[in-house]
């Protein structure tokens, strides 16, 4: 499991969260993030069409680590499966969604904000997690702190993270990678400008990198 999470975040230093309202701009905007340079995608399951969306990407484009994010629930993280994600993220815990998760053939980035959560999950064995919401949880500050007591688990924070802040994440031991909304702004997925998220993608890929 760790293993898996692992090869699927150090792809890339950054991991661009989309809410897809409009399931024609799915591959398109999935496409543009790709050209930029990121090839792991989170599409949050809080939009109608989310789960359409993921199945086009993943017929559109085969080479990218797609996962399932918003995850609140185990039916969910099993529709999730089904339309073949490789991993699930979660914006926080339930005992049911970490069992659910121990079982599951996809593995889950379950999201915590504090230790006690992140120790819930640690008996289940997991050692990856989210970090959310990040800025406002304490950012990079408390993940430092938590890398004290807890050094073998790392973060893949989300949640008011951008460009501006990311690396005061990317430059602790414990963070993986970040996640975030920012490289798909709606003023940009409105007029279906994937010109610029491709560059806003670009921007992110060359000032991230390993
Ligand atoms: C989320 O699940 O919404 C992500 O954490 C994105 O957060 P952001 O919009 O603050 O980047």
């Amino acid at each position: 499991r760790t293993t898996e999470l692992d090869s699927i975040c150090q792809k890339v230093e950054v991991i661009p969260v989309l809410v897809i309202d409009r399931l024609e701009d799915a591959v398109p905007m999935a496409r543009a993030l790709v050209e930029g340079g990121l090839n792991v995608l989170e599409i949050t399951l809080r939009t109608d069409c989310a789960l359409d969306a993921i199945r086009r990407m993943r017929a559109a484009l085969p080479g990218v680590s797609i996962g399932a994010g918003t995850v609140l629930t185990p039916a969910q993280y099993r529709l999730a499966e089904e339309a073949g994600v490789d991993f699930v993220v979660t914006p926080g815990t339930t005992e049911a969604l970490y069992r659910y998760g121990v079982e599951s053939p996809v593995p889950m980035l379950p999201g915590v904000a504090t230790v006690s959560e992140l120790m819930t999950g640690w008996q289940y064995g997991y050692r990856r997690f989210k970090f959310f919401p990040a800025e406002a949880s304490g950012g990079a500050k408390a993940i430092k702190s938590i890398g004290g007591p807890i050094p073998e688990a790392r973060f893949c924070p989300t949640g008011g993270i951008t460009v501006d802040n990311a690396d005061d994440y990317l430059s602790l031991p414990n963070v993986m990678c970040v996640g975030g909304s920012w490289l798909t702004p709606n003023s940009l997925v409105e007029n279906e400008d994937w010109d610029g998220i491709r560059e806003l993608a670009r921007q992110a890929a060359e000032r991230f990198h390993h």
